[in-house]
């Protein structure tokens, strides 16, 4: 009997075991899925191939990245990963004295000196540029847009500073529907730093990092290409612009202010715009402007604040990092956080930036770290890696809405000895967050202002 017994418990262990360990594996597998992704590190590296096909539709501009392969840039000046942190960090920068200076005005002080009316936030690396067509006939433009931004502006004839620029520069005088605004036309009073020149009101932004541009505040049919139209689109016909990074010509502002391109086109194609930013550079995305072709989506409410009411805020309130909630109080978001294009790596409360970097950590054990890069403060080399398991990260927002970080925004690869976490903490708990277009690449974000919520999809764009 007693060798029978053993044997039988023998078996009943072994058979435990089995089980056990079968359904750890099954486990382990499902938490795989949701936990981590597998990253082909070299194809976060910067590309050197333009491998898109135009986008083509209705308002649907392509969106190409003005640094990478598929610019229309003549001689593409290499920007390093290093200049294009710097920029970013002056548009944070300008993005959170902007937000400070405007409290301190709504509750009284002066903000004369600090803040020029017509606020213009630092631009960035600008990155992500649209076609548009100025005038009749049509001549077409690269511009960065920027849904941080208000006021569209492009280079003009007759220049008293330009810079230089891919397309030759808008001349009002060969155009047959170009027109000034003048003084007295209550258009003027959209911008508030106007001045007048012989009855003709000018526009003036100075932008965070001393750059400006000022000229004629005008109007003149814009093209969404490939043939849409859109008449007496007010824009700024920019005489005198210095400082400006990048060399495009000139900006397209998504903003919530009146004067931007999407206040002006709610009457003709609805209160609503979307795009999609692409994965790498060899590929583009779209800019759609309009309720048209807009995807399903999960959407949160899109909040307005009193003191930065041009920004698109939404309430973020948790962090998921391999499909785990991080323990973080939700009152550390309570500055707010604003989804831009124009920004590049996510910004995060400091309390909140410490909790996601010790649980990004403690998933990468695995390899050997590296120095920090620039704002960048977690970094691995990878070099010997082709194919990282990098956890999963996700925003979660006060309506259960979850966004999703593609496995492009979550490495910001400077080399393949240097991938770091693409997200960076502000360094004062009352800055607003931000959260920036690494992060949204590849999802369908849209802005649909109509019925004050954001929403994103999956799989957007390559
Ligand atoms: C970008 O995407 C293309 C297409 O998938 C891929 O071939 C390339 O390796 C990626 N990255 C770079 C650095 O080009
Ligand atoms: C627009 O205003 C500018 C500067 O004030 C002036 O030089 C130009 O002639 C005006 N153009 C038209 C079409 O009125
Ligand atoms: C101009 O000022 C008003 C009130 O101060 C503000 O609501 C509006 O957004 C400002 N416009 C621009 C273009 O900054
Ligand atoms: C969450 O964090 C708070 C404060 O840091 C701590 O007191 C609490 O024990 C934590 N909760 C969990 C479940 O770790």
């Amino acid at each position: 009997m007693a060798p029978n017994t053993s044997l039988l418990q023998c078996c009943v262990l072994v058979l435990a075991y089995l089980l056990s360990s079968h359904s750890s594996q099954a486990l382990e597998g499902n938490i795989r899925d949701k936990a981590w992704h597998i990253v082909d590190v070299k194809s976060l590296l910067p590309s050197s191939v333009c491998s898109s096909p135009t986008e083509k539709g209705f308002n649907r501009l392509t969106i190409i990245h003005w640094h990478g392969p598929c610019t229309p840039q003549p001689t593409n000046k290499k920007t390093t990963a290093a200049q294009i942190l710097r920029k970013d960090q002056d548009r944070v920068d300008s993005m959170h004295q902007y937000v400070k200076s405007a409290k301190k005005a709504t509750i009284g002080e002066s903000l004369s000196v600090s803040l020029p009316a017509q606020h213009g936030i630092s631009y960035g690396t600008g990155n992500y540029v649209v076609k548009i067509g100025i005038g009749t006939p049509r001549k077409d433009f690269s511009v960065v847009f920027d849904t941080g931004s208000d006021l569209s502006w492009i280079q003009c004839k007759p220049c008293k500073a330009c810079y230089s620029q891919t397309d030759p520069l808008f001349d009002p005088t060969l155009s047959s529907t170009y027109s000034n605004i003048s003084c007295s036309s209550t258009d003027c009073t959209l911008l508030n730093s106007s001045s007048c020149f012989n009855g003709q009101c000018q526009y003036e932004v100075r932008y965070g990092d001393n750059s400006q541009t000022d000229g004629v505040f005008a109007r003149d049919t814009l093209t969404l290409p490939p043939t849409d139209t859109l008449s007496n689109f007010m824009f700024g016909c920019g005489t005198s612009n210095e400082g400006l990074f990048g060399e495009t010509d000139g900006l397209i502002g998504l903003g919530r202010n009146r004067v931007s391109l999407i206040s002006q086109a709610s009457s003709k194609y609805g209160a609503m715009f979307s795009y999609c930013l692409p994965s790498n550079s060899s590929f583009t995305g779209y800019l759609s402007i309009g309720t048209n072709l807009v995807p399903q989506a999960s959407f949160t409410s899109m909040v307005q604040k009193i003191d930065s009411p041009s920004f698109y805020y939404i309430n973020l309130i948790a962090l998921n990092v391999g499909g785990e909630l991080l323990n973080i109080s939700s009152t550390v978001f309570s500055a707010g956080t604003v989804i831009d294009s124009g920004t590049v790596i996510t910004r995060l409360p400091p309390a909140a930036y410490v909790k996601l970097r010790d649980a990004f950590q403690q998933y990468m054990e695995m390899y050997p770290k590296a120095p920090s890069f620039d704002i960048l403060d977690t970094c691995y080399d990878l070099s010997k890696y082709p194919n990282a398991y990098v956890p999963t990260i996700s925003f979660v927002f006060s309506d259960g809405t979850i966004l999703d970080v593609d496995f492009s925004g979550i490495l910001y690869v400077a080399q393949e000895s240097q991938a770091c976490l693409a997200f960076a903490g502000n360094s004062d708990d009352s800055d607003i967050g931000i959260i920036g277009n690494a992060q949204q690449k590849t999802v369908n974000v849209i802005y649909d202002i109509a019925n004050q919520k954001i929403g994103f999809s999956y799989g957007g764009c390559k």
